[in-house]
């Protein structure tokens, strides 16, 4: 959680940081505050505000904001209620030096006590302020320059961090570390000018050369100088540039009224990105096939799995679940889906043939990071399956696939999880057909009938009105049940999320043969329920369940197979979708679900992109 941006160089320093907090906002958004070195009076100011970004706008605006050097964030707040004073940058008792913070300092109470023994006053609430005294102490203490200073207090801190840091006697200098959150270092060839960023979205636009710190990385930036980096023991690193690519469009919300529409409508062209140079006809038999890289490199170790376990959380936890029925069923290896908060605390047996199968879109979910580190310890193979490229996540994998489908800003996560299962099937598909478990015709059949996906995606898209209308009728439902069985039931846990996490209305996903086994209870006139009856195996169950509804006066909207005459006379309110395979019916009947819940928050008059209490990426446990 939180954001943190910063700059040094030969530019005013503030719009950029602006615009950079604007990009991370989806990462927290109840305060905000940036600290400049002014150019008028050399003097630091800083500015804070409870809310969003654009309310520091409107503090700042008409002050002194002046200046080639700054620090800036956006806050999710952990410690202390958001207020002014708990907004960050903080500022160390002498008033010299100032810093942002992503992260939890989880020995803060220690420190605090500490340093007030030493003459230090705190003002705040947060564990962050603790760090900004640390380094001002160790800095008096030592007689050291800030880098040394920064490096040396973090050796006694516990817990993660992602930082900068700057000292109003050194305006040339900006310092940053990180350990478990992360921090990208965007880089100029002549070192005139430097940008600091929790991802690279508000560094792209200035370079494609990125410097990720790796955990417990002390990065000394000075102005017309190298970039330096070192451990927290002192000695210098080697820093690996990368060259990121990401279309600026992506971060933009283009015409449509919020991210989360946008993402919505972008999912028949990321999907196509998703599969490109991964679904491709056979050079001899012009038969499709699915290649994947991570795959064919991990081939023997893949083949050797006696057991699967995927770990995530959210969204991509129900991406999971549709994972686990795609594995099993064309690779015949057992699945489990952990939430990766329970998984990294359960004590799980994790032997060294497993393959642990993060998913995450950010990359940067704390609990889904520790999980996987705790698997590689054991000695099993982490393939992940990550959205975030150059993501901690991503790093932390042995091998991978990426999901390939562009930023994802509004907070409910849309694309991300149909890219999430795209890759799924193709791993499934890539896995299965090694392994000889895949008859050849349904291998080709499923891959012909994926590359449909995106165009029967559109072709549902356009039912955007119908949606928006149905949408008004049950706007001001206080419940709502989903239902779905198979490869539904993951889809109608993520109908229910999506509605939740936007709407603020209370939703369940149930199986919808398990609602016999006590949800039936709560369904009267008032309780709307979204049935899936699309693409099943046990269809007629399906219909029984459906009928069980009905007789008990509940008001359902039934998600169904275009041309289903039998629904259709059953129910008023219904959503078609193109008929496809079953395995790939998540792909399809997730569409309308996450048109109904932004069409219900929208008519309820709630901040899609920026919901209460959530954050983007939970980068805290
Ligand atoms: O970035 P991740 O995929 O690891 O995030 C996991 C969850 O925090 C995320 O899916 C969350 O549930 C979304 N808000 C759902 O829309």
């Amino acid at each position: 959680m939180c954001g943190i941006v910063g700059y040094i160089g030969t530019k005013r320093s503030y719009p950029i940081l602006m615009k950079g907090l604007h990009r991370l906002e989806y990462r927290g958004y109840d305060s905000a505050g940036c600290a400049l070195i002014s150019d008028e009076d050399n003097n630091l100011h800083v500015y804070k505000a409870k809310g969003k970004v654009s309310d520091l706008e409107a503090t700042a605006n008409e002050k002194d904001t002046t200046g080639t050097l700054g620090i800036a964030h956006t806050r999710w707040a952990t410690h202390g209620i958001p207020s002014e004073v708990n907004a960050h940058p903080h500022i160390s008792e002498s008033g010299n030096i100032t810093l942002v913070h992503n992260g939890i300092i989880e020995n803060y109470v220690t420190l605090r006590e500490q340093l007030k023994k030493r003459g230090f006053t705190f003002h705040s609430e947060t564990d962050t302020e603790v760090l900004v005294q640390l380094i001002e102490y160790t800095q008096n203490k030592l007689g050291c320059g800030l880098g040394n200073a920064v490096r040396n207090a973090l050796r006694l801190v516990v817990g993660a961090y992602a930082i900068a840091v700057i000292d109003k006697r050194h305006p040339d200098q900006l310092v940053a570390a990180r350990k478990s959150s992360p921090l990208a270092v965007g880089v100029v060839e002549d070192n005139s000018e430097f940008f600091l960023a929790s991802d690279a979205s508000p560094i792209v636009e200035y370079t494609n050369q990125i410097v990720y710190l790796k955990d417990e990385e002390v990065a000394i930036i000075q102005r017309n100088h190298p970039l330096k980096v070192y451990n927290l023991k002192g000695t210098e690193a080697d820093t690996e540039v990368k060259e990121v690519d990401l279309d600026l469009s992506m971060l933009d919300h283009e015409g449509y009224p919020h991210f989360m529409l946008k993402e919505i409508f972008d999912q028949p062209n990321v999907l196509k990105d998703c599969m490109r140079g991964r679904v491709v006809e056979s050079p001899y038999s012009h038969a499709p096939q699915v290649i994947l890289s991570a795959v064919t490199n991990n081939r023997r170790q893949l083949l050797r799995a006696r057991r699967i376990v995927i770990v995530s959380c959210g969204t991509s936890w129900h991406a999971g679940l549709i994972g686990k029925q795609l594995i099993e069923h064309f690779c015949r290896i057992p699945v489990e889906v952990a939430y990766a908060s329970e998984f990294r605390y359960s004590e799980p047996v994790i032997e060294h043939d497993d393959v642990i199968i993060p998913i995450s879109q950010s990359g940067e979910t704390a609990d889904t990071l520790a999980a996987i580190q705790l698997a590689k310890q054991q000695g099993a193979l982490v393939y992940g399956i990550v959205n975030g490229v150059g993501s901690s996540i991503a790093r932390e994998s042995d091998t991978g696939t990426y999901i390939h489908v562009g930023p994802e800003i509004g907070v409910a996560s849309t694309k991300a999880f149909t890219g999430q299962v795209t890759v799924l099937t193709m791993l499934a598909l890539a896995l299965g057909m090694i392994k000889g478990t895949v008859e050849q015709d349904e291998y080709e059949a499923t891959i012909r009938e994926l590359q449909l996906i995106p165009t029967k995606i559109e072709k549902i898209l356009l039912q955007n009105d119908k949606i928006k209308n149905l949408a008004s009728i049950f706007t001001y439902a206080k419940n709502f049940l989903y239902l779905g069985r198979g490869y539904n039931y993951p889809v109608a846990l993520e109908g229910a999320l999506k509605l939740k996490e936007i709407s603020y209305i209370h939703a369940e996903g149930y199986p919808a043969a398990e609602m016999k086994h006590g949800p039936i209870a709560l369904i009267d006139e008032e309780m709307p329920v979204v049935f899936l009856t699309n693409h099943h195996r046990r269809y007629q169950k399906v219909i029984s369940n459906l009928q069980e509804v009905i007789s008990r006066h509940g008001r359902i909207l039934a998600i169904i197979e275009e041309g289903d005459e039998q629904v259709k006379n059953m129910v008023t309110d219904f959503i078609e979708v193109p008929s496809t395979l079953s395995c790939l019916a998540p792909l399809l009947s997730v569409i309308p679900l996450q048109l109904l819940s932004y069409h219900i928050a929208v008519a309820r008059g709630l901040n899609v992109d920026q919901p209460r209490n959530l954050a983007k990426s939970v980068t805290v446990e």
